[in-house]
């Protein structure tokens, strides 16, 4: 029996209702699965917590998460908590502390009918974007300077180190290469003159380890410009932690919006716990309707399986979503439906069961 030991961190506002169905569908694969077993144990994080006891996460909350195989995480942030307290507290605290330094976000079309773009099908848009995760725009490091007066200075230190910037690209190298896909890295080194002129040299010399792998490197404006009016050019996808940030939003807006878009935050190495959620947030302005779509937290838990290396179980869900999302009455509103939360839960759970 294979025991997989979970942490929720259901979090702020539509996080813990789309969390809640993800759980649905663990529960219902352990039924379905005499090999499997999940134990679950939830952390009541987030920003109720710290309007409550005045922070996001307990002060041992790193070594509480350790012990765990994995962490599902809805959402964090919500109006009332600024959000580079909720955020730095919380996830990006989880992210770095667990050196979870690939976020892997599949911006895949399922059908037709879910991309605003003209006359584009499932084999048009089917990349998977491969963000750093750990350091570059995001490393937290700057200073404010003269705060308040007339010389004020802010500064907004990207970090991009050679460890960090090799081992990102030499990951998407190898994804490349196991799915036989080319591998197209995203960059802007014609202004930022340090960091990005060094990625690209990483990617280069990296590079010269995989002739087998065809690269294509753009820079971010124009890789902006081509993931709408030509996503086709895309397989495999690397890039910084900010680009990759905006980009998979654009991705999520070509492939159905965020309610199908995922995101698994992985440590390779498996040295710390990995963290599956959705790329979408709180969503202040829907929250507590139960109208938000559980598809993108749900389709966290197939990248989950796939990373423990239950395959059947990941394309089953997969294979779910895709049958789902042809049932108009059966979606959230933001896919033209009129279901709730719960009722696309219980709908996934029936054509789960069914197709087993
Ligand atoms: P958001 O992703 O919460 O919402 C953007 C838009 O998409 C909203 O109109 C929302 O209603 C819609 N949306 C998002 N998820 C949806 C779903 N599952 N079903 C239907 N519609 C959905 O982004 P935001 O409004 O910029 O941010 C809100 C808060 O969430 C902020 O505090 C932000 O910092 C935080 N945030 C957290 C995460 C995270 O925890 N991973 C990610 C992004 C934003
Ligand atoms: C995401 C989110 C986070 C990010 C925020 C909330 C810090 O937008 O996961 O895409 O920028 O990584
Ligand atoms: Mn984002």
């Amino acid at each position: 029996m294979k025991k997989i030991k979970i942490a929720l961190i259901p979090g702020d506002g539509i996080g813990p209702e789309v969390v809640e169905q993800g759980v649905k569908v663990l529960h219902a694969i352990e039924r379905m699965d005499q090999g499997l077993s999940f134990t679950f144990e939830t952390f009541p994080w987030g920003c109720e917590y710290y309007l409550e006891k005045g922070i996001m996460m307990d002060a041992n909350g790193i070594d509480l998460l350790q012990k765990f195989d994995a962490i599902y995480l809805g959402a964090v942030g919500y109006p009332g908590v600024p959000d580079h307290i909720s955020l730095w507290d919380l996830l990006l605290k989880i992210r770095k502390s667990f050196d979870q330094y690939v976020n892997l976000r599949p911006v895949t079309l399922l059908h037709p009918s879910f991309t605003p773009l003209k006359k584009r099908s499932e084999k048009d848009i089917d990349m998977l974007v491969i963000r750093e995760n750990s350091e570059g725009e995001y490393a937290g490091a700057g200073e404010w300077l003269f705060k308040g007066k007339p010389e004020e200075v802010v500064l907004q230190t990207g970090v991009f180190s050679r460890k960090g910037t090799e081992r990102i690209i030499r990951f998407a190298y190898e994804e490349a290469r196991k799915s036989q896909r080319t591998l197209t890295s995203i960059s802007k080194a014609n202004a930022l003159n340090y960091s990005m002129v060094f990625w690209d040299e990483v990617f280069e010399e990296v590079g010269k380890e995989y002739p087998d792998v065809t690269t294509f490197s753009y820079l971010v404006d124009a890789a902006s410009l081509y993931f709408v009016s030509d996503p086709g050019r895309f397989e495999v996808v690397v890039t910084s932690n900010l680009f990759g940030d905006i980009l998979t939003d654009i991705g999520a807006a070509i492939t159905g919006g965020l309610g199908l878009a995922t995101g698994a935050n992985i440590n390779p190495e498996r040295e710390f716990p990995s963290m599956f959620e959705p790329v979408h947030g709180s969503a202040p302005d829907i929250a507590g309707q139960g109208i938000a779509n559980p598809l993108a937290a749900i389709w966290s838990v197939s990248q989950m399986m796939d990373f423990f290396d239950e395959k059947e179980w990941s394309e089953k869900i997969l294979a779910t979503i895709s049958s789902i999302i042809l049932e108009t009455d059966n979606l959230t509103p933001d896919l033209g439906g009129k279901a709730t939360t719960n009722e696309v839960g219980d709908r996934f759970i029936e054509i789960l069961s069914r197709a087993t």
